[in-house]
């Protein structure tokens, strides 16, 4: 499966801030806001990611992925000129896709929590339809939402909705066969002007190929795309991490524990950082046996 990490968007919500900088590179506490999406992909054992980006900003996610070589990773890259909406995704990665099966995950999009791992790998296996993620919200009116019958079969999707049927939220996290780049080139513009993914989604629930997975109440979903979400996030993350010790979203870590890479590649990696990000890489090589899977 291939990984589309959709980091463009004008981030208007977070100007001035985003007038200078893209958001996907704002820091979340000790790491850029993209880590999280990349290590969501890495953790459904994804390793070939395409990273969009506004033109400008495109080289500034080069400097700070690279290849992806060193975490065992590929990572290309394309420009998104402008916001035309999620769909674009798909368009624009029509070729990197190509006859694959693929997962959207929006640079902005955190998820953290117990067992989530696992669920990912599952749908990194996807062979037809569409997995989608829901989550409980209580602003439904903001997001995709979606209706769900008793059995959980996804009955309805609506992009912002004024009266939702549910407050079940789609994530911005998706897993396609390799039908949606088809799906994706049939969608038009919405009221607002945008390649709604809601319109694709709706099109794999026409075919009865929709799988909704209901994100389990433990685990956190957090969009840092405004001023309190950005620091929300970071606080989120500064408390588990300094709590436990642990860090989220390392892709280093990510890296190693999917055996993408070695031992003698993380301890290279550890040793570029003199600080304590590097440290905690390092310790992760003399953790007992038992911890380190
Ligand atoms: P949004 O948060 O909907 O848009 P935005 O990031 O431009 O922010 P704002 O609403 O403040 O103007 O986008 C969600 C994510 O998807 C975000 O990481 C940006 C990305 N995105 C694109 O890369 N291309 C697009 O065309 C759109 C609509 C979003």
């Amino acid at each position: 499966m291939k990984g589309i990490i959709l980091a463009g968007g004008k981030g208007t919500r977070l100007y001035p801030i985003t007038r200078g900088a893209s958001k996907q590179l704002l820091p979340i506490y000790d790491k850029p806001m993209i880590f999280h999406p990349i290590t969501t992909l890495m953790l459904a054992g994804i390793r070939d990611i395409l990273v969009i980006a506004m033109p400008d900003s495109l080289s500034s996610y080069q400097r700070l992925l690279g290849t992806g070589e060193d975490w065992g990773m590929s990572f290309t890259y394309a420009p998104q000129p402008e916001p035309r909406g999620l769909a674009d995704a798909f368009i624009i990665g029509a070729g990197f896709v190509g006859g694959h099966c693929s997962a959207l995950a929006l640079g902005d999009n955190m998820f953290y929590g117990a067992g989530l791992g696992g669920e990912l790998e599952s749908f990194g296996k996807l062979e037809t339809g569409a997995t989608i993620l829901a989550c409980q919200v209580t602003n439904p009116s903001e997001f995709g939402v979606v209706e769900m019958a008793p059995d959980g079969t996804a009955l309805s999707i609506e992009e912002k909705p004024t009266r939702p049927r549910s407050n079940w939220a789609v994530t911005g996290l998706y897993f396609y066969d390799q039908d949606v780049v088809d799906i994706a080139r049939e969608v038009q513009s919405s009221a607002r002007g945008e390649l709604e993914i809601t319109s694709v989604n709706e099109a794999y629930l026409k075919r009865g190929n929709l799988k909704v997975h209901r994100l389990a109440r433990g685990t956190a979903w957090l969009d840092a795309g405004t001023f309190d979400g950005l620091i929300q996030a970071s606080q989120f993350v500064q408390t588990v991490e300094k709590r436990q010790g642990m860090k989220i979203a390392c892709p280093e870590e990510v890296a190693w524990r999917k055996h993408f890479i070695n031992d003698a590649q993380l301890d290279k990696l550890a040793s570029e950082y003199k600080n304590e990000y590097g440290q905690y890489l390092h310790s992760l090589l003399n953790m007992p046996f038992w911890e380190q899977t």
